[in-house]
């Protein structure tokens, strides 16, 4: 019954998604929203004795986004890399400021971790609804949602992950979406480098 509740919930909340009309732009202050879902999953990753650590930037701008739909979106990324995580495993939360032209300034977060990794083929499934790999445990609807809040914001989601190594889950937001112009702008892609365990 709470995955049913859970799953109407979010198909409700996808069904409101258009444009970036449907978010609540405020002042957000980045490194304070990713603590606080660190101290969120902070327990359960404990008890499965998983480190997360902390790479925030320490010069970060304040930016306008939604609050509550960036901390799902960080939620979601979280648990996921909690569950794909054995004991003794790594979760790196990182947060930078990029400013790669005087118009094309954003935030990065990204979220790394030392878990199972992904097989190639599932990596273009990931943001389909209901793709899971934990049967019932699982919806399939975390990174579709988390893929639409991103959108919403103008930014972009992107995936590098290594089978026996690890996955890093990279967001690159803008400032103010409202002051965005996301086609002037390349899609920023991880490099293989740059994954960060
Ligand atoms: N960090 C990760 N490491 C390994 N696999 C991952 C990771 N994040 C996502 N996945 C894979 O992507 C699938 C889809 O993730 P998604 O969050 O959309 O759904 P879910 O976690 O299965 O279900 P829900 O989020 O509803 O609990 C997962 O089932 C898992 O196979
Ligand atoms: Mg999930």
């Amino acid at each position: 019954m709470n995955r049913i509740r859970d799953l109407v919930a979010e198909l409700l909340a996808f069904s409101k998604f258009t444009g970036e009309g449907g978010l609540a732009l405020t002042d957000v202050r980045v490194n304070d929203l990713a603590q606080e879902m660190i101290k969120f999953i902070e327990p359960e990753a404990r008890k499965k004795t998983v480190k997360i650590n902390t790479e925030l930037g320490a010069t970060l701008p304040t930016v306008q986004w939604d609050p509550d739909r960036i901390k799902q979106v960080l939620l979601n990324l979280l648990l996921n890399a909690l569950q794909a995580t054995d004991q003794g495993g790594t979760i790196t939360v990182s947060s930078e400021y990029v400013e790669e032209g005087p118009k094309d300034r954003f935030v990065r977060l990204a979220v790394a971790d030392t878990g199972v990794g992904i097989p190639s083929e599932h990596l273009e499934k990931l943001f389909s609804p209901f793709f899971t790999t934990k049967g019932r445990e699982g919806s399939g609807l975390g990174l579709m949602t988390c893929h639409h809040i991103i959108d919403q914001h103008r930014g972009s989601i992107d995936v590098q992950s290594q089978l026996g190594v690890g996955t890093t889950f990279q967001l690159n937001l803008p400032l103010d979406p409202r002051a965005y112009d996301r086609r002037k702008a390349e899609r920023k892609r991880l490099k293989p480098e740059e994954l960060v365990l």
